[in-house]
């Protein structure tokens, strides 16, 4: 049996000091002692922002292999970096702040550079094929206000699409909200999603279910 591979990704634009990133890291050190051997790989979306989704990045997209230019050999290589992360990882760990009601910019770049039909979802005559299977997905979801359980939290139904959508469908998601308004309700909210922590942190068996 291989070592379970784990992808933590953070999109705060605080970076690791991020009260997402934070939490996130927490699960993460735990996990790690719970299951011993694993390798992480880390991913910074704000440190190293993926670019925004444009014409000619599509294009390179769309382009046959034996015909892309140059530039659009690169945009593609870039794009099955990150895939590859992604297909390595058998746990997916992504710190989600919540900024003007939706998820952090340089996130949505993200998907949208490892959204590529063949290699991470698939048209078939049923419908789309999610191909990244077998994965677990935790979010550590951190808000200023609350949102989660009601019509306004459009980050959550966003996101799990999004995850379904390449394949990956058992995901966690451990929030934190309100942690803008007063200190009590602050440190309630973390100390919730440190129990959660040590609950969903334990050792886990692999290979994962397809
Ligand atoms: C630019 C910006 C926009 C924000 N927009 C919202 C928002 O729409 N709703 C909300 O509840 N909190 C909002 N917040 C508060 C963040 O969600 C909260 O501080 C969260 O912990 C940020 O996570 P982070 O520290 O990992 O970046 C915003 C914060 C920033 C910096």
């Amino acid at each position: 049996m291989t070592a379970p591979t784990l992808l933590q990704l953070t999109s705060s634009l605080f970076s690791t000091d991020g009260q997402s990133s934070r939490l996130a890291q927490e699960f993460v050190d735990e996990w790690r002692v719970a299951n011993p051997g694993a390798n992480v790989i880390a991913r910074d979306v704000a440190r190293s922002p993926v670019p925004h989704l444009d014409a000619a990045r599509f294009g390179a997209f769309l382009a046959k292999p034996e015909s892309r230019t140059l530039e659009q050999r690169s945009v593609i290589a870039f794009s099955d970096e990150l895939i590859d992360e992604l297909r390595r990882a058998d746990v997916i760990v992504l710190g989600l702040p919540m900024y003007n009601f939706g998820v952090p910019s340089t996130l949505k770049a993200y998907f949208d550079h490892v959204a590529r039909a063949g290699e991470t979802f698939r048209y078939t005559e049923k419908g789309v094929v999610g191909l990244l299977t077998g994965k677990k997905a935790y979010v550590f979801a951190t808000r200023g206000g609350k949102y989660a359980g009601t019509g306004l939290d459009l980050e959550t139904g966003f996101v799990r699409q999004f995850l379904a959508f390449i394949g990956i469908e058992d995901v966690e998601f451990i929030y934190a909200e309100g942690l803008a308004t007063g200190d009590a309700t602050r440190q309630g909210a973390l100390n919730t999603a440190r129990e959660a922590i040590a609950r969903l942190a334990t050792p886990q068996s692999w290979p994962l279910a397809a």
